[in-house]
Formats: structure tokens, sequence, C-alpha cells
């Protein structure tokens, strides 16, 4: 998978940044995507000094909510490298815990966009570019929200059910043109996203709360989820499109 390349929304943290460090480690280049510089530069330094062959890293300023941008960014990443081979689309945000009843209407829009549209012009523009080269390996990022009902995030499992759909879809449509569509499904894992629910300002949210609905009774680590993630990308899934692989420490067999 040498001399390849990959492009990580949002890969300047979290699950996208530990992506990118075991990808820049088997030396395949890593495009990560966000919106801030700083943030963005200190991701790459740390993947630089991981990278492996002469694995190249770089960071794109972007926001996947404007559909111009990410057609810009997709053109930029085969401008430079030529192609595009495996795209992970992970930017996502998750910015209310609350009913429906209770919930603000703008933190949906906000989440709609982001996690929905944001996948959408991302994965339109990536499979267009795979197919011109003859295929091509894209991950979404869903949840566990993403295939069951969760207590209090009902406007954020909305959206990551639409991940799903847009996986699924996607990947029937291309399954014989050579480009695989799969996702994954974490369950709650220790990253920004989860740090900022846990800021202790709701007591009936709190770290054992969440862990005990996993029956590893625990939360999982990026790395964890990151290896899931790097064999969905890989030949070594060849035969797998379609598929909404579970890594949520047994939350599904529930
Ligand atoms: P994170 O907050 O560290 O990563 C999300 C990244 O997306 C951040 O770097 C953020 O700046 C970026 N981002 C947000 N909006 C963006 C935009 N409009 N344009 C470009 N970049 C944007 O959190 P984490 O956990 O690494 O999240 C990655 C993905 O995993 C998200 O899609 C999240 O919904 C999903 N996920 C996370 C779970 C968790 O418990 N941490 C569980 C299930 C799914």
């Amino acid at each position: 998978m040498s001399n390849q390349v990959t492009l990580i929304t949002g890969g300047a943290s979290g699950i996208g940044k530990a992506v990118a460090l075991k990808l820049a480690a088997q030396g395949i280049n890593v495009v990560i995507s966000g919106r801030r510089d700083d943030v963005g530069q200190a991701a790459l330094r740390e993947i630089a000094a991981v990278a492996h062959s002469g694995a190249q890293a770089r960071f794109l300023r972007n926001d996947v909510t404007d559909e111009t941008a990410v057609k810009d960014m997709v053109a930029q990443v085969v401008n430079e490298f030529g192609r595009l081979d495996m795209a992970v689309n992970n930017a996502g945000i998750s910015n209310e815990i609350s009913t429906i009843d209770q919930s603000n209407t703008d933190n949906f829009r906000a989440m709609l966009d982001t996690n929905v549209l944001g996948v959408y012009f991302c994965m339109k523009y990536e499979i267009q570019q795979m197919l011109k080269q003859g295929g091509g390996s894209i991950v979404n990022l869903a949840s566990i929200a993403g295939l069951n009902g969760i207590p209090w995030a009902g406007a954020y499992a909305a959206t990551k059910h639409a991940v799903v759909g847009l996986t699924k879809s996607s990947a029937l449509d291309h399954a014989a043109q050579g480009v695989r569509i799969n996702g994954v499904a974490p369950g709650a894992t220790k990253t920004d996203i989860i740090a900022k629910q846990l800021d202790g300002s709701d007591p009936n949210y709190n770290e054992a709360n969440i862990s005990a609905m996993h029956p590893m009774n625990r939360l999982g680590k990026p790395e964890e989820i990151a290896d899931a993630i790097c064999w969905l990308l890989s030949p070594a899934s060849s035969y797998v499109t379609g598929h909404i692989l579970n890594v949520d420490g047994g939350f599904q067999a529930k």
C-alpha cells in the first residue's frame, strides 16, 4: 500500500488522528483536514515523527459543510499525489445531550450539516475520483447511535443513521466498479467529543455510567477504532463492502 494516499477528514484529533498515525507508520501518504491551522499543524508534526518509508503527511484547512471547499480539497489531493486511494469520512460533531422535546433546532441543523451533508459531500467527490482511477476504499464514521436508539441523543442518532444509509446504498451503487464503501460503528470512545460531554455539567452523565452501557464496562481507545478502520481501508478486506463494523466493547451484542 506504499505510494498510496488517504484523505482523513477531521484527522487532527481523536479517531482520525489515530488512523493517520497508523497509516503513516505503514508508509502510506496521509492528508488530514480540519478547520484549525494550529491544531492541524500540531497533528502533522506527530504524524511526520512516525512516518515510515518516505510517507508524506499534509494538512488541508477545510470545513466539510462547504461543498465547494470539499470539491477543491479532493482536487488538491489529486493535484499533489496524482490519485486518491482511500478516504475516511470522520469529521463529526455531537453538540447536545437532550431529549427531542427540549432540544435546540439549531444544534440539530449543525449536526445535519457536518455529520450528514459533510459525509455526503466528501463521498460525492471521493467516489468521482475513485471511479476515474478504477477503484478505492472509503470508510465512514457511523456510531452505535447509527444502529440503535440512544437516550438523550436522538438528534445525533438521526445523523448517524443517515451515515449508515449513505454507506450501504453507495456501496451497492459502486460494488461492481472497484469502489468499496464501509462504515465503522464505535461505542463511546475516549476523545474530545466525549470529553466535552463528560465535563461534569450533568451529574447523570459520567464515565462510569457511559462505560456501564458497554459489556466491556469501559470506553474505547481511539487506536482500537483506528485498527478496524485501517483493516476496512486495506486490501485485507477486499471482499467486504456495505458493512458497518461494530467496534463497541460488545454493545451491539446485547
Ligand atoms: P473529535 O472531536 O476528536 O474528532 C472530530 C474531528 O472532526 C475534530 O478534529 C473536529 O475538529 C473535526 N470537525 C468537526 N466539524 C468539522 C467540520 N465541519 N469540518 C472539518 N472538520 C470538522 O472526536 P472523535 O471521537 O475522534 O470523532 C470522530 C468521529 O467518530 C465523529 O464522526 C464521531 O461522531 C464519531 N464517533 C465518535 C464516538 C466517540 O465516542 N468518540 C463514538 C461513535 C462515533
